[in-house]
């Protein structure tokens, strides 16, 4: 879609297509193309160009240089849905990954050819954030401890094909876990169903209900240092879930709701110990609300955030909260959810490796 030319004029770099380019060759221009970077991405990248990568071979300029390249490689995969999850392109992501390169995990949602289903390119902020984190020196500040995370919504069934739920994506859940990797941390992910792919080095366990997510949540926890409950818990189920699909013909139904059980609670009394967070989706008196919520589920942080701002509530890219300890609380501006995790993170993380009570404000 896009020429050579209009690139070279936007960003004032030379744009090379050949892998022998008559002006450069003399000097092996391909070599000396894969010497001079830090870093190298592709974005985006083809399934032709990772089964490529995948067999090592050099037949183009782009595979040349990958091949030639010593410093870390990045590929942000883009594709039909069909194409990313067929077998042969998982495994050739399983084997690049294998030789160290890095791959960011494709989006959900419509494509092009107007199918649905994985293989989007991720929004070029997705990608520049892929790359910092890649950059930044390794952190270790949650080396040892091992961090469980409840994220998405859960389902209650009403009849096989209806069910209760929530406008929870997920995105801040998968955002802490990769977030808590990155600082060193062992990441089990407790995830109702969403649309995200399960990241890099973590544990995912595929929930539907608040009761499996509970049941989950407390196999996890024996040996875990930090729970965080950032699921969007459906807070009730019907009593009796139908066997068959409810007809309309059988006049006006109504619906037997029972309280399903407080996930943090439960895990808190059976673990005392353990450092706890909860996250407060709240449409009003949003900081209100999450300090009474914080202290009546005897939580160490409350992250409170506003739903009802469509900008930055549920299913949106970004979020501005306000965490809430013992010590009072510390708004964190609108940001990318990612930025809002590694913050979080951190705090958590500082808050770890000094003994609790301390305020940090
Ligand atoms: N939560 C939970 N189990 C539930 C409901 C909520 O563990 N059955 C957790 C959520 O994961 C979140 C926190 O409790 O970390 C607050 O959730 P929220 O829905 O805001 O509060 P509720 O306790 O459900 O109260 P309400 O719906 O009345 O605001």
């Amino acid at each position: 879609f896009i020429t050579p030319l209009t690139l070279q004029a936007l960003t004032g770099y030379p744009v090379h297509t050949d892998l022998l380019d008559e002006t450069t060759e003399a000097a092996m221009g391909h070599i000396e193309l894969a010497k001079w970077a830090d870093l190298m991405i592709i974005a985006p990248a083809s399934a032709h160009c990772i089964a490529q990568l995948a067999i090592g071979s050099a037949g183009d300029l782009l595979s040349t240089v990958t091949l030639a390249c010593t410093a870390p490689i990045m590929v942000a995969p883009a594709m039909n849905q069909a194409m990313w999850s067929n077998p042969r392109t998982q495994a050739n992501i399983n084997t690049i990954k294998t030789f160290g390169l890095h791959v960011i995990d494709p989006e959900i949602g419509e494509q092009a050819c107007g199918d649905y289903g994985a293989g989007r390119l991720p929004e070029p902020e997705a990608i520049c954030e892929a790359i910092v984190e890649q950059c930044s020196p390794p952190l270790d500040q949650l080396q040892g401890h091992y961090v469980v995370i409840t994220a998405g919504p859960t389902r209650e069934a009403i009849d096989p094909v209806r069910y209760i739920s929530n406008h929870s994506s997920g995105k801040m859940g998968y955002a802490l876990a990769r977030a808590a990797v990155a600082l060193g941390a062992k990441v089990t992910l407790i995830s109702g169903p969403v649309s995200l792919i399960s990241p890099d080095g973590v544990t995912c366990v595929q929930v539907v209900t608040a009761q499996q997510m509970l049941d989950a949540s407390l196999a996890a926890c024996p040996t875990a240092t930090v729970f965080i409950g950032c699921a969007a818990v459906a807070d009730y189920r019907v009593q009796t879930v139908m066997a068959q699909k409810i007809k309309k013909d059988n006049g006006e139904p109504s619906l037997s709701l029972v309280k399903n059980p407080d996930i943090l609670t439960a895990v808190r009394k059976q673990y005392p110990s353990l450092y706890m967070i909860g996250f407060a989706a709240e449409t009003e008196q949003v900081i209100e609300y999450a300090i009474k919520k914080r202290e009546a589920k005897q939580l160490n942080m409350m992250v409170a955030n506003d739903v009802s701002d469509t900008a930055i509530g549920f299913n949106s890219n970004d979020n501005a909260v306000t965490l809430i300890t013992e010590h009072g609380h510390q708004p964190l501006s609108k940001a990318s959810k990612h930025e809002i995790a590694r913050t979080i993170m951190q705090c958590i993380a500082t808050t770890l490796v000094q003994p609790l009570g301390v305020d940090k404000r």
